[in-house]
């Protein structure tokens, strides 16, 4: 029996990704190559910069990932590549890539959304069991999803500014720490305790949104204060407490949704579900609650090509085709 197995691909932000999959679950390569250390030294991902480089690996990267899967581009079942949201130049380097694939071997190319991709990273561990709620948590998004069945999506709540992964790494960078700054944060977090009292934004009392920007500011404006009056800064209780405010309420709207859609399966995704006290919280919380709770392995849960065609592989199977008139679409809704 012939196996369906799916390339896929990602360029959305700093990491140029290619993976194989096959029907839907099984790793068969997962190749990334990341850009961190050459947007370290500007303090974040500088979008021209990711654009060029990924122009210099995506090559070399699919190759990569089709040899050590020992798949050969003509036996592919289909390429799927990640259309958006992400860095429009950045995109456009994966789209082009998965065109020409496409067009060269006449195998059917498959758009992906990028948080789709992140919650299918789950599904390679273990498949996903519906109805189930994501909780996607990275640099660009935050965002509560419902799926009743796969590639179906209904967003039930989403940031309404700041990316909690953003406030991390801004909140990082006021403290002189470098990108990417939720690591960093919480290597700090771990040498204090949370005694200061930052903003928890509940929003509307059955709100399932989330806003990062007011607790952000209010880190900047403690810190500011601070210095005018001289004050011994413990920046190790300031990064705890940051981090405590952000998991609270992302704990707390978490198992919200879960309650309101009576959904007894939690999915976390996403590159700041590699926070170890955001998946304890959430982990003790769930057990309470009696919801199952999914969360990947690190090197799943940040960006990376293999949640792209693990998801593209259900689109696909949908009869879902995209044409070569393909584009990217940084503001792409789910
Ligand atoms: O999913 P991802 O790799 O890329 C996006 O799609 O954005 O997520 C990257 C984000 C960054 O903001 C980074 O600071 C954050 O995930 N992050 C963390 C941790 N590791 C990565 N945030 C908090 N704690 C961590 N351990
Ligand atoms: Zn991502």
């Amino acid at each position: 029996e012939q196996r369906c197995r799916i390339l896929g691909i990602e360029t959305s932000c700093d990491e140029t990704a290619a993976a194989v999959v096959e029907d839907g679950h099984r790793l068969l390569s997962n190749v990334i190559s990341s850009q961190v250390e050459i947007h370290r030294r500007f303090g974040g991902v500088v979008p021209e910069v990711a654009s060029r480089r990924h122009v210099e690996r995506i090559t070399w990267i699919i190759q990569e990932a089709l040899e050590r899967a020992q798949v050969r581009q003509q036996d592919l079942s289909a390429v799927a590549v990640t259309q958006g949201p992400g860095l429009v130049g950045a995109l456009l380097i994966g789209v082009a890539a998965a065109k020409a694939l496409s067009f060269a071997q006449g195998i059917p190319l498959v758009g992906v959304h990028h948080i789709a991709g992140h919650i299918y990273a789950s599904h390679l561990v273990k498949p996903l069991s519906f109805p189930v709620i994501a909780l996607v948590v990275s640099g660009g998004h935050t965002e509560l999803i419902y799926m009743s069945d796969h590639y179906r999506f209904e967003r039930l709540g989403r940031t309404r500014d700041d990316a909690a992964g953003e406030a991390f790494d801004k909140v990082a960078r006021v403290l002189d720490l470098p990108y990417p700054g939720g690591p960093q944060i919480e290597a700090l977090a771990r040498e204090g305790k949370p005694v200061i009292d930052f903003p928890r934004a509940w929003l509307e009392p059955d709100s399932l949104d989330f806003s990062f920007s007011g607790l952000k500011s209010a880190v900047i404006n403690w810190l500011h204060n601070a210095r005018q009056r001289s004050l011994d800064i413990n920046r190790a209780d300031l990064a705890a407490s940051f981090q405590a405010a952000v998991q609270e309420v992302l704990v707390e709207k978490a198992i919200r949704a879960a309650k309101q859609k009576k959904v007894s399966h939690l999915v976390l995704a996403g590159g700041v579900s590699a926070n170890k006290p955001l998946r304890e919280a959430l982990a003790k919380r769930c057990e309470r609650e009696g919801i199952d709770l999914r969360v990947p392995p690190l090197e799943l849960c940040t960006d990376n090509a293999a949640m792209i065609a693990a998801a593209g592989t259900y689109r696909f199977w949908e009869g879902e085709r995209d044409g070569l008139n393909l584009n990217a679409r940084p503001d792409l809704p789910l």
